[in-house]
């Protein structure tokens, strides 16, 4: 199938790449220039395992092309992927600038048109945006036979994007007739996975309901693990033994810092905002959030409990993206504990394996061993497989403290007590 896939992001470039694995023909088209030089010498303006050599396979394969002529990839192909970004706004809704901007593009290409399009949304757009984008192609005169619009939504996770798209749990289609569905197969026609067929409508409060869910698990994992420290229980066994239950599952139930991303927190407010438009309340929602936003203050609160005081201590962070195994930083719970101690009038010492800039008021370090030398404490906000496995004896003797945050609770506390440290978890001693 020939597909354009719109905006080379974190979605729309994994999306792009596996079509093209899958034997499609894929043009993915960018408005920002240097993303498509980049991806023309066959380096990625994102770092997503894998992603790499898939793109330069399907590139050498001539089945991936890059161009930042968005009108031409239009044109040339019949199927086209919407996967531009829909940042959040101040007031909690999304920017769907961006999103309506290529709409009226893909419509103002169909008229006097007779090949017939079809328009995939992959970006989070809040509820009604489909609906709205298909009365955007009746009011420039396009007649309904001559395109179909479908909600896709995309489930995957950054750090393992292509593994979620070549696995997913379901396929979400939303559509307004029973028209697009052969070709929907067709094009997922790799991969085995339940469809789960919807309005327009629908697929869009799916993809809402998934994070919100999700973001939930996170938030009440994180409640209950303040009431496990004030008892000495351990986060750890209860999280084991809550999820043993199949109603509620093993999964997004690890205590932390709380939930960031270029995803939960945006499509959480996304989600309150659609609501309260219709006068509907969201006690719950407002809750994860509050647990969400208020667990940065509670680790940091922990930490300072065992400084005494924050003010002129030199606290290293390790981990500045959102999650390990991706350079984004957007919404990273890392940046927001970072402004915590920085307001607290710490000197905050940072390192991350991928991440190469310093968050303002920070002394960015290349090397994580140099990154803690005289530091009170070193503070682990994003699970990096590297943090797991290193030399915790160079730490300890370039440390002038012992005291070490495990913001992300997956590192083993005994062997670090063994080594000489004081041990800080979030419900985990
Ligand atoms: C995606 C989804 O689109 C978003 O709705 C979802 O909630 C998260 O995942 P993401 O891939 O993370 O967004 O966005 P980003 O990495 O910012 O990439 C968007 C791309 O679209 C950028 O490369 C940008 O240059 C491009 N773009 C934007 C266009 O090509 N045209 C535009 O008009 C606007
Ligand atoms: C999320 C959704 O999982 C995915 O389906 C898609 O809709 C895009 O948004 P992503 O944001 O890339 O994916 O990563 P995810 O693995 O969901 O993690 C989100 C945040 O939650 C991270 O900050 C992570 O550290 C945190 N998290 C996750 C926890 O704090 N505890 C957990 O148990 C799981």
């Amino acid at each position: 199938m020939n597909i354009c896939v719109i905006g080379a992001g974190y979605v729309g470039l994994t999306t792009a790449a596996v079509l093209a694995d899958w034997g499609h023909q894929v043009q993915v088209v960018d408005v920002d220039q240097s993303k498509i030089d980049a991806l023309h010498q066959g380096k990625l303006p994102i770092y997503e395992p894998g992603l790499e050599r898939m793109v330069q396979r399907n590139t050498s394969r001539h089945r991936l092309h890059f161009s930042t002529r968005v009108r031409d990839g239009i044109e040339e192909n019949p199927v086209i992927f919407i996967a531009v970004g829909t940042p959040p706004l101040p007031n909690g809704s999304s920017n769907l600038s961006h999103v309506h901007d290529v709409v009226r593009m893909i419509a103002g290409c169909c008229i006097g048109s007779s090949e017939h399009k079809l328009i995939i949304t992959k970006s989070t757009v809040p509820l009604g945006t489909n609906e709205q984008i298909y009365q955007t192609f009746i009011d420039h005169g396009i007649h309904e036979k001559s395109f179909d619009v479908v909600s896709n939504p995309e489930f995957l996770r950054e750090g393992s994007a292509i593994y979620d798209l070549l696995h997913p749990d379901r396929i979400v289609v939303g559509t307004k007739t029973e028209r697009p569905v052969e070709t929907i197969k067709q094009l997922y026609r790799c991969i085995e996975a339940p469809y789960v067929f919807t309005t327009l409508t629908g697929a869009e409060m799916i993809k809402y309901a998934s994070n919100a869910f999700l973001a939930s698990k996170i938030s009440f994992i994180n409640e209950i693990a303040r009431i496990c420290d004030s008892c000495q229980v351990s986060i750890e066994d209860v999280a084991e033994g809550i999820g043993a239950d199949r109603r509620i599952g093993p999964h997004f139930l690890k205590a932390g810092i709380g939930y960031g991303g270029s995803c939960f927190p945006k499509d959480v407010h996304s989600l309150m905002y659609s609501a309260k438009q219709k006068q509907v309340d969201t006690p719950l929602l407002e809750s994860v959030t509050a647990v969400n936003q208020s667990q940065i203050e509670y680790v940091v609160q922990k930490l300072q409990t065992k400084l005494q005081t924050l003010g002129g201590k030199q606290v290293t962070v390790w981990g500045l993206s959102f999650k390990p195994d991706t350079d984004d930083t957007r919404l990273s719970p890392a940046l927001s504990i970072i402004g915590s101690l920085l307001q607290r009038g710490c000197q905050v010492h940072v390192f991350d394996p991928v991440v190469k800039h310093a968050p303002p008021g920070t002394q960015f370090y290349s090397d994580m061993y140099d990154a803690v030398n005289q530091s009170n404490a070193l503070l682990i906000a994003t699970e990096w497989k590297q943090f797991e496995h290193c030399d915790w004896r160079k730490v300890k003797s370039n440390m002038h403290g012992n005291i070490i945050v495990d913001g992300r609770n997956f590192l083993d506390s005994t062997m670090l007590q063994a080594y000489g440290f004081v041990y800080l978890g979030v419900g985990k001693s």
